[in-house]
């Protein structure tokens, strides 16, 4: 089969964006959300498919293990503005599921207005620039719809400038941190916590929707959302979708927090934190790149 083209960026109201993201806007902006819905927000590769998989289980696991075993997690939780190869939000309107879980990676100003009139519970997860950088730029390589990232040197420079897909990740991670301030239903979550301790998140996660699961079956979602489970699951590793090569990087690449100690030279660090200090300054937003 042939190659799909590889999509070029564009600047979409003061951030970049390809076509497949922009191409459905308008249905996207009029989305229905309705009370009970949640929202999966996060900026790429920040864990987005392991929280996915983590509500999918507390929420279906018991009552619907056929749809574990049969449908991707992608089909499960839908990628509400994606349009190829076919528009994710028409996937979450047909939903049959109570609650209807949504994955965006829109930064905050972009979410469709019906999600905040619904007062809907909204969970975002964000991961160290310089991890989630490294995890980006493999994705770029693997992922034949992404802009082609160049090599490493090149990428890192884009990922600085937010010259990448959902565009700058300083603007998205702060941005979403600054709405949580106002917006109470608004659970934030760091990566890094969910490497330290899973267990722990996924209470504080239950606590926070308000789900009651027992010991036992909370242990069960943490044990099945561990990586190498969803690695070997054709359900949750994108092994089942075509533009994806993963055999240039696998979509459930390493899965830790430090990998960014492989790609960074001594330079690039320097530079990196040094621009980081500058766009940081002004957020009390703090992360971790060890644990
Ligand atoms: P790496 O490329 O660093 O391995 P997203 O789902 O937002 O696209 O994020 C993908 C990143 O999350 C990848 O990071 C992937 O390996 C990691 N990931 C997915 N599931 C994970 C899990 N259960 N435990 C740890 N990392 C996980």
């Amino acid at each position: 089969m042939a190659t799909p083209p590889r999509s070029t960026l564009f600047d979409f109201h003061g951030v970049s964006m390809t076509k497949y993201f922009t191409d459905n806007w308008d249905n996207v902006q009029n989305f229905k959300a309705r009370p009970d819905d949640i929202l999966i927000a996060t900026y790429p590769k920040a864990g987005t498919t392991w929280v996915s998989y983590i509500l999918d289980l507390l929420y279906f696991g018991k009552t619907s293990p056929e749809r574990q075993a049969s449908i991707p997690i992608y089909d499960r939780v839908p990628f509400l503005e994606i349009c190829v190869p076919y528009p994710g939000k028409d996937v979450a309107d047909k939903l049959p599921t109570t609650p209807r879980l949504i994955k965006t990676h829109l930064p905050v100003q972009f979410v469709p207005k019906s999600f905040w009139e619904q007062n809907c519970r909204i969970v975002y997860v964000a991961r160290n620039a310089k991890d989630n950088a490294v995890s980006y730029f493999h994705f770029g390589r693997m992922n034949h719809r992404q802009p082609d990232p160049g090599d490493w040197s090149t990428y890192l420079k884009n990922f600085m400038k937010g010259k990448v897909v959902f565009g700058s990740w300083y603007d998205h991670v702060t941005g979403w941190w600054e709405k949580k301030q106002t917006y109470s239903n608004l659970h934030y979550m760091f990566f890094e916590n969910m490497i330290e301790d899973s267990g722990r998140e996924v209470d504080r996660l239950c606590f926070f929707l308000g789900f009651s699961a027992s010991a036992e079956e909370k242990e069960r979602v943490t044990t099945e959302s561990k990586f190498d489970n969803m690695k070997q699951n054709k359900m949750t590793n994108y092994s089942t979708v075509e533009f994806m090569n993963h055999k240039v990087s696998p979509f459930m690449r390493k899965g830790k927090v430090g990998d960014w100690k492989n790609h960074f030279t001594v330079a690039q660090n320097e530079d990196f934190d040094e621009d980081y200090r500058l766009k940081m300054k002004n957020t009390t937003l703090q992360f971790r790149t060890v644990v």
